[in-house]
């Protein structure tokens, strides 16, 4: 089983968007271990302790950036996360969470990466005159937004389309990229290259004889 931890700040459609997912079986062998928030009061975190899933609310008040991350790095281990989902979660991470979980964790933004990361990115789309925009699922490092692209998906930007409809279109398919990343990563089919997440050679076919070892 992997086990996947959360964190979100927010209303949390993507992390319901994803239990979801593995309600439906389309996630086999993947299961919520945890969902840890730095908003006591956040909607998703609500919804995470009906659903009965494991939560935690890691307060930020009082302490370093460090600090805290340290202590979501511990629950996240306690609960052996295998890996992490950021979900709305509106907290630059530490180099040191970074490198607690190499490669281990993802976030989603409404842009079409490399353009428009930090905030408000529909607002920088339609200020752009853009006529396409989406989402994408990447590896987070050490820069905000920023981190191999695992996966996209665009959508078009109407005519007459305001910041709100822009995003709402955006995060129905926002719905769609998470589990499929989290499915890709999984899978082991990939790895990243130079930067860039790729299908993993095909092993070269095996042509075995009783000689070859
Ligand atoms: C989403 O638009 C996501 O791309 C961004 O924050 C928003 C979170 O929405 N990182 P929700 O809390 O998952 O509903």
């Amino acid at each position: 089983m992997k086990h996947l931890g959360i964190l979100l700040s927010g209303r949390g459609s993507n992390f319901l968007a994803i239990a979801e997912s593995i309600r439906l079986h389309k996630l086999p062998g993947v299961e919520i271990a945890v969902v840890i928030s730095n908003v006591e009061n956040a909607p998703g975190l609500a919804a995470a302790q009906e659903m009965g899933l494991k939560t935690a609310f890691v307060d930020t008040r009082g302490r370093s950036r460090e600090e805290h991350d340290m202590e979501v790095i511990a629950r996240l281990h306690q609960h052996k996360v295998d890996l992490v989902i950021l979900a709305g979660y509106m907290r630059i991470l530490s180099p040191r969470f970074v490198a607690a979980f190499p490669q281990r964790i993802l976030n989603i933004h409404p842009s079409l990466l490399p353009l428009y990361p930090g905030t408000h990115p529909q607002r920088q789309a339609l200020a752009a005159g853009a006529v396409v925009s989406g989402c994408t699922v990447h590896f987070v490092d050490e820069q905000v937004d920023h981190g191999p692209i695992i996966l996209q998906r665009s959508v078009p930007v109407q005519p007459g389309d305001d910041e709100d409809a822009l995003a709402a279109r955006i995060l129905e398919q926002e719905h769609i990229a998470y589990s499929e990343a989290i499915a890709r990563v999984l899978s082991g089919q990939y790895e990243c290259r130079d930067g860039r997440y790729v299908k993993r050679d095909t092993e070269p076919e095996r042509t075995g004889s009783a000689h070859t070892l």
